[in-house]
């Protein structure tokens, strides 16, 4: 499979914390891997560092084979790499559209706002990821939509930014399971659409449910990769993780 982005011999130090302790992980095209592991196993900060939040101390990074010298977020952006945060990233009193365009808004000379080609692709874009209901209307404002529902619009701007890997840190924490469906289909989708998606669930069961493979982490150290052949149910994955706890 086409490399999209590899993270060789990463470490990642906080205060005498090692993070990240020489973690290699490499996303390809067009699969969903999902990163699990024990409350302050390094899951967030692996991520942050994929998206350039966090510089790494020491290892490299390669984006579809290619060395990067100084990774940051910017980087991560111009080479398709998206992050879905919680909801906080979008405008609630705002309308879908607004959301979506944020910044990148489509104008005419003068700058006026072409908003009819803004909500047309708007509707396309949400229809894409499986939003799609009679009563969600492109310029309500977010803020009347259901929690999964936002993560399906902040899905939907990453797509229209070109993403080629959207990264979801616990994006279905504080949702009803009806919501966290929604997420699923979402996700479902985007991986349809030939995207990659790195998603990281507090519910293993859920991860279970929607990765092709499987990275634990356990005290900034990668200690399985698992592809979904050879875990049979999400009892087994569970009680991998379980085990691993256990050994410490
Ligand atoms: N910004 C930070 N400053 C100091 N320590 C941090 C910071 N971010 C994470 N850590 C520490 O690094 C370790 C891994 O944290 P984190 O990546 O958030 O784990 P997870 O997401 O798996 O729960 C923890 O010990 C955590 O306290
Ligand atoms: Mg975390």
């Amino acid at each position: 499979m086409r490399s999209i982005i590899e993270l060789k011999n990463v470490s990642k130090r906080f205060a005498g914390i090692k993070a990240l302790n020489d973690v290699s992980i490499k996303i390809s095209a067009g699969e969903v891997v999902g990163l699990i592991g024990d409350n302050g196993a390094g899951k967030s900060t692996l991520i942050k560092t994929l998206v350039g939040v966090h510089a790494p101390d020491s290892g490299s990074i390669e984006i579809r084979g290619d060395h990067v010298e100084g990774w940051n977020a910017l980087k991560a952006r111009n080479a398709g790499i998206e992050t879905v945060f919680q909801d906080k990233a979008l405008c609630p009193q705002q309308s879908i559209v607004w959301n979506i365009f944020m910044g990148k808004e489509l104008t005419f000379p003068f700058g006026f706002v072409r908003q009819k080609e803004q909500v047309k692709i708007a509707n396309r874009l949400i229809r894409e990821i499986g939003l799609t209901s009679e009563l969600i209307d492109a310029e309500a404002p977010v803020g009347n939509l259901s929690g999964g529902e936002r993560q399906g619009v902040a899905i939907a701007r990453a797509i229209f930014n070109e993403a080629e890997l959207i990264v979801l840190d616990e994006p279905t924490n504080n949702l009803s399971l009806n919501e966290t469906q929604k997420v699923f289909d979402f996700v479902g989708n985007v991986k349809n659409s030939g995207r990659s998606v790195l998603f990281i669930g507090h519910n293993i069961y859920h991860v279970y449910d929607i990765s092709d493979r499987f990275i634990i982490l356990d005290r900034g150290e990668v200690i399985h990769r698992l592809n979904k052949q050879e875990v049979s149910s999400a009892e087994k994955l569970m009680k991998i993780m379980r085990d691993t706890i256990k050994g410490h």
